[in-house]
């Protein structure tokens, strides 16, 4: 396994790799965890080889968000891929990443508006402009990320549609389904951030997004289960509640009522110095 951190030898690295085959890029931002891992598993099964790039983005963290306190742990985490058969880990510098002048921004509008982007302004602009850069950097024929942020995969490939990436091409943008805990809590990295007793108490997210659920699929009207959810969550020991939504599983639009088509259960919480976010599937037509 190559560690490189500048663009010629990646570049040298990236053509010898895909002389032997087709090449998947799992993006991570470190700090990795089984979630990770198992992107990694899925990108190993579909392709020769397998580069991961480790690379804390400072544009998508907001003026207070947690940029200086997300863990960086560049040494465990080639020791973790080294062990997964990963052929390439990409850890680029942020001077490497956006040298001095630099001054382009991609910007999604749409998928990237509600959610998360009206509480995290900005966010999905600095998501979109690193996976592009890092998707022209190392040039992969597949990518995968993890359904956990999957407001995030949905921006994703509507860049990579609406710019006609090639690659990845948006349809080789593979989305893996969220790693969980024994008590249903989405593995995160910002998890780390939890004491014992916040941790214990976040599993109330998946354990109340399930009940609601189950109420919506059972024909519960929207938007009184999704106001319930959210006193349930304070009522569980969650501070604040960012947003709890039921979209259109693609193009997120808000829905106040299933129709059919694939529709997401999204939630965003603050417990302790964490916001936890986490999404379902919901099922049905009511
Ligand atoms: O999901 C993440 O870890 C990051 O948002 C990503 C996709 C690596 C971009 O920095």
């Amino acid at each position: 396994m190559q560690t490189i951190q500048s663009l010629d030898p990646l570049r040298n690295a990236v053509e010898t790799l895909r002389a032997d085959g087709e090449l998947a890029l799992v993006p991570t931002m470190g700090a990795l965890h089984e979630g990770h891992l198992t992107l990694v598993r899925e990108a190993k099964a579909r392709a020769a080889h397998v580069a991961v790039s480790i690379f804390v983005n400072p544009r998508q963290f907001g003026a207070n968000e947690d940029l200086d306190a997300y863990p960086r742990r560049l040494e465990r985490d080639c020791a973790m891929l080294e062990g997964e058969g990963v052929s390439l880990v990409w850890a680029p510098s942020v001077e490497v990443m956006y040298p001095e002048g630099y001054a382009t921004n991609i910007s999604v509008s749409g998928v990237s508006e509600g959610l998360c982007g009206a509480s995290r302004p900005g966010h999905f602009d600095g998501v979109a402009t690193v996976v592009c850069k890092l998707f022209n950097q190392v040039r992969p024929d597949l990518a995968f990320f993890g359904e956990k942020d999957w407001q995030q995969l949905a921006v994703i490939r509507r860049m990579a549609r609406d710019l006609d990436l090639v690659r990845p091409h948006a349809d080789r943008i593979f989305g893996v389904p969220t790693v969980r805990e024994a008590d249903g809590l989405a593995m995160s990295s910002r998890n780390a951030y939890l004491s014992p007793n916040e941790r214990a108490k976040a599993a109330a997210l998946p354990q109340a997004m399930h009940e609601a659920i189950g109420k919506i699929e059972g024909g519960s009207e929207v938007a009184a289960t999704l106001g319930h959810l959210a006193l349930e969550l304070l009522d569980r020991g969650f501070a604040s509640v960012d947003y709890v939504e039921l979209c259109d599983a693609s193009s997120l639009e808000p829905m106040s009522a299933l129709t059919g088509k694939p529709a997401r259960l999204l939630v965003a919480a603050r417990i302790g110095p964490a916001r936890l976010i986490d999404n379902m599937a919901v099922n049905g037509a009511h």
